[in-house]
Formats: structure tokens, sequence, C-alpha cells
């Protein structure tokens, strides 16, 4: 079984903020700050504070209908796409209801699922990070009533195509709700994506949601919204409250939308932070994620706990988590902030091998990726001195399975992987599997499971 229950994902940093960073580089913020268009609107709005803004947001909704050339009762709009997730959440999952969605990934609505009495399942992502839409599929159950994507996904920018979504659409039995959360459908250049907002036209029980606070740079003003059929946001504007939006978020919305200028210099720099991002890891030496969005993941090759809190000494906040604990999640930001951020995180990863040759590294079994996984798992141990690592996988009733080490290796971090085969290249049944891994006096064992 995939996992089932509520991941503790704040969308906060575990990081204490330090009044004068130089890089809040962690929530994916614009950093050319609100479109231009935006802050004049609101400006000019802000003097009619002292009076409600229109209730439901319809001034909002008939401008996107333009701008979608779809009907004005194909969109509901509210505080942000937080508030969006919560209603699609409030709408299609009840107590009995179970919601499948990936991890990791944006898991707001698996949470609000729990908090509604429902059930989340999270399946893993497949080993090149992408979000696996089969395995999405053989985890619908009877009780299954959404479905929630993230595409791009966060926090990994990785993508599905429109192709793996068209084939995806096929097999979702009947009755099902899709919902695809877009927040950085804006920054995806790859062009194998494209929005779902086409399946809504057909008439699908699909709900996309979309954000300002990405693009537009309005995360600070709170809104965002869900395109979808007229009968499913029936459904969702049932469960609104009304007046959640401020007169201010709602003219800066409006405005914002067709300040292209903006749009087009927040997607060129962005690539260009991604460029110097990319530069810099290659650098150091690390291994990253290539990403289609404004955020991107790095493998530092450690654990990077403590480089987060060397790198928010030196000024710059980055978000870390997932059940990733080797990687960190850096925004794009500044060309300034990134050419900062590369310089203090070789200083962070230089003074936390400094200590880390202090204290030797304790050798281990230190991480496996994805645990439950489908076709393959990345395994990540720690040898401390020169001596013979024996990594061996066995089944439940002690049978060897597969030896996936049995060699010398250089004090440190290693990575293995298993693809779910035994030594005679066969693939293995679904199930538990235990790695042991002996490393001169250390033993240790912990579990895998593969899932089909
Ligand atoms: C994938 C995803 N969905 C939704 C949100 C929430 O966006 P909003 O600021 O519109 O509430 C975020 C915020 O970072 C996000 O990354």
């Amino acid at each position: 079984m995939p996992g089932v229950g509520r991941i503790q994902a704040r969308p906060f940093s575990s990081i204490d903020e330090p009044e004068d960073y130089l890089g809040r580089i962690c929530y994916n913020e614009n950093p050319l700050g609100p479109s231009p268009l935006g802050l004049q609107a609101l400006r000019d709005e802000a003097v009619l504070a002292h009076r409600y803004p229109n209730w439901l947001n319809t001034n909002v909704e008939s401008v996107l209908a333009e701008y979608y050339e779809m009907s004005s009762d194909q969109f509901c709009v509210g505080a942000g796409a937080t508030e969006m997730i919560q209603k699609v959440a409030d709408a299609f999952l009840g107590p009995e209801d179970e919601v499948i969605t990936a991890y990791p990934s944006y898991t707001q609505i698996a949470n609000q699922a729990i908090t509604n009495g429902g059930t989340a399942v999270y399946v893993p992502l497949d080993e090149n990070y992408d979000i696996d839409l089969s395995a999405i599929l053989d985890a619908v159950t009877e009780n299954t009533t959404l479905i929630s994507l993230v595409n791009p996904n966060n926090p990994l920018g990785r993508i599905f195509t429109s192709d793996d979504f068209a084939s995806f659409m096929d097999q979702v039995p009947e009755g099902i709700v899709v919902c695809v959360d877009e927040a950085y459908y804006e920054y995806v250049t790859d062009p194998n994506y494209e929005t779902v907002i086409p399946y809504i036209q057909d008439g699908k029980p699909v709900v996309v949601i979309r954000t300002f606070s990405k693009v537009y740079g309005l995360a600070g003003e709170r809104i965002g919204y869900t395109v979808s059929t007229p009968e499913l946001t029936d459904q969702i504007e049932d469960v609104q409250l009304y007046a959640t939006v401020t007169r201010t978020s709602q003219a800066a919305a409006i405005a914002s939308l067709e300040d292209i200028d903006h749009i087009d210099a927040t997607l060129s720099l962005n690539q260009e932070a991604k460029s110097i991002l990319y530069a810099g890891f290659d650098n150091l030496g690390l291994s990253y994620i290539p990403s289609e969005t404004s955020f991107m993941m790095v493998d530092c090759g450690v654990e990077v706990q403590p480089v987060a809190e060397a790198l928010s000494e030196a000024g710059y906040i980055i978000r870390h988590g997932w059940d990733m604990p080797n990687h960190l999640r850096v925004s794009t930001g500044t060309i300034d902030e990134m050419n900062g951020f590369i310089e203090a995180l070789g200083n962070a990863l230089e003074s936390v091998s400094v200590q880390s040759n202090i204290v030797p590294l304790s050798p281990g079994i230190k991480h496996i990726y994805p645990n439950p996984f489908n076709q393959s798992c990345k395994i990540k141990i720690t040898s401390h001195e020169n001596e013979k690592v024996l990594l061996i996988i066995y089944d439940t009733l002690g049978r060897k399975v597969m030896t996936l080490a049995n060699q010398t290796l250089t004090p440190g971090n290693h990575e293995f992987s298993w693809n779910g085969k035994n030594i005679f290249g066969k693939n293995v049944a679904s199930g538990t599997y235990l790695l042991h891994m002996i490393h001169g006096e250390f033993v240790s064992t912990q579990s895998l499971q593969l899932v089909k």
C-alpha cells in the first residue's frame, strides 16, 4: 500500500528568518515585486478600504472569463490558491472519501481531506522524481472521490506531459474529480507541457487551480482561483465564504493579468537565475533536479539542516524537508541574490564538512527513497573508514534476493539503487524486503516496500 495519513507540510521555513536577510529564497515569491500595473490599481483602490469588496469576486471572475474566453460561471476566486485548495477539499471530500496525491508534493489538499474526516493516500514519485500517474491510477479504490495533482510539482519542479495526462484521463474511473494545481503554469518552457483547461472545456470533471502569487507578484495580496465546469464550480461556491478577497487584491489581480511586460521580465529573470544556479551547482560538484518552475532542489550530499543554518547566518533563507534530508529547495531570486547564494552555499558546505571531519560520520543506512517504491529506489549510506561494505537485500523469510555492494568504500556518503530484481535478473513480487548493511563491527537493517 502507498503511504496513508497526514503529512506535516508547513509551508513555512523551519529556519528563523534573519531580519536583515540578503535573500529570502524560500517561498517561490516573485523577486521583481508586484506587477507595476497591479500596484497602481492597488494604490488607487486603497482609498475605498472602508467599503466592503465585491462580495463574491464577480468582478474578477468576469475578467477571467474574458481572458480565458470561457464563461464566468466556470471561475471561483478566493484568498489565494490556499483558500481554493481548501474549498476543493471541502466540496469533494467528505468523511468516507479518499484523495490520492503524489508525495513529495504540495500536500495541503491531503491534509484538508483528513481534517474533513476523509483519507489521504500518498503515492511516491518515480525514480526520476516525476509524478507516477500509473501508480496513482493503481491506488484508486471505490472510496476515491478526488485525485489531486500538482503540475509543475512543488517542491521538485518537474512536470508531467500533456500526452501522459491524456492517457491518465482515459483511465480515470467515472465519478472521480481530478484537480490539477497549476500554480507555476506560466514558468514552464517544456513544449510537451500544456494546461489541462481544455479538458474542462470538453466537460470533463477537472478543476484547475491558479494563483496571482507567483508570476504576477501578488503573494502578499492573497488571490487565486479555480477553473472548472459550471457544475463543479457550483459545488465549490456552495462551500465558499464571501468577502475573503480584499478590494485591493481584486483590483491588483485584474490589472496585473494584462501586465505582459512584467510577466515577460519575470520569466526572463527566472531563466537567468536558473542558469546561475545550475552553473553554481555544477561548480560545487552538486547534483540538482532540473526544474520547470521558479525553484529547484539541489542535493548537498550531506544532511542539509546544518547547511541551512549556515546559509541563514549568511543571510540566505531556503527550505528543506519532504523526507529528502540531503536536498534543499531554493527559489529563484535577483541576479545578486543568486550569485550571493551560490557563494554562501559553497562556504556553508565547506564549514559543515570541516565540522563533520572533526566529528566522525556515523555509519549507517541514511535514506531510502522513494519508499514505498514502484520501479527502483535510491539507497544512501554512510561509511566511516576504508573497510568493506556489504549491502544485501533479503526477503522476509530470510532468503537473499540481491547483493547491492560488497566492496571497500571511502569514508563518506555513497548512493546505490535497487530496481526490484533478484540476482537472476527477475522482477521480484510486491511486498516487504529487508536491506542489511554490514560494515566492520557495524550492522543495520531497514525495510523497503515494493509496490506494483
Ligand atoms: C503548488 C502550490 N499551490 C498552491 C500554493 C499556494 O499559493 P497561494 O499563495 O496562491 O495561496 C503554492 C504556494 O507556494 C504552491 O506552491
